[in-house]
């Protein structure tokens, strides 16, 4: 009798890993792509004030872009591409997979 027991919690552990949604798959992407984590600079998506730098003595903020409206061709692009060198924006090596969850996770998330 245990040993079914133990048979069966370890059939249901393995099982259990696949009870994650997708939205919780997405958004561990996002969380933790293979790289620094998205959320870091884009929190939830909309519009981030990263931080102020000054230039000729004037504070300037460093706005980082909302993501939730951007294209897929251009959230494909600027994720797969080196951007201008003044650009602070990685680039990763993700699947296009995980680029497609990652922008629906971005952009379902619209609406909340
Ligand atoms: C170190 C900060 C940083 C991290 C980490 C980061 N980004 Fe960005 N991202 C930026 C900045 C800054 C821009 C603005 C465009 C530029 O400067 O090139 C940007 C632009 C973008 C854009 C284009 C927006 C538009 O409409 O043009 C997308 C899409 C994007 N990021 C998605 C992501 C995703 C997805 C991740 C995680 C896999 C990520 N970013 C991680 C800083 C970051």
């Amino acid at each position: 009798m245990k040993i079914i027991l133990f048979l069966f919690l370890i059939f249901y552990g393995v099982w259990a890993e696949d009870f994650i949604s997708p939205k919780e798959y997405q958004e561990s992407l996002y969380q933790n792509p293979r790289g620094i984590s998205c959320a870091k600079c884009h929190g939830n998506g909309n519009q981030q004030t990263l931080g102020f730098y000054t230039k000729n003595g004037e504070k300037i903020p460093f706005i980082i872009p909302s993501i939730k409206n951007t294209n897929y061709k251009r959230f494909r692009e600027i994720l797969f591409q080196p951007q201008e060198s003044k650009s602070i924006m990685p680039t990763y090596s993700l699947t296009e997979q995980e680029i497609k969850s990652l922008y629906d996770y971005v952009t379902n998330n619209k609406k909340e």
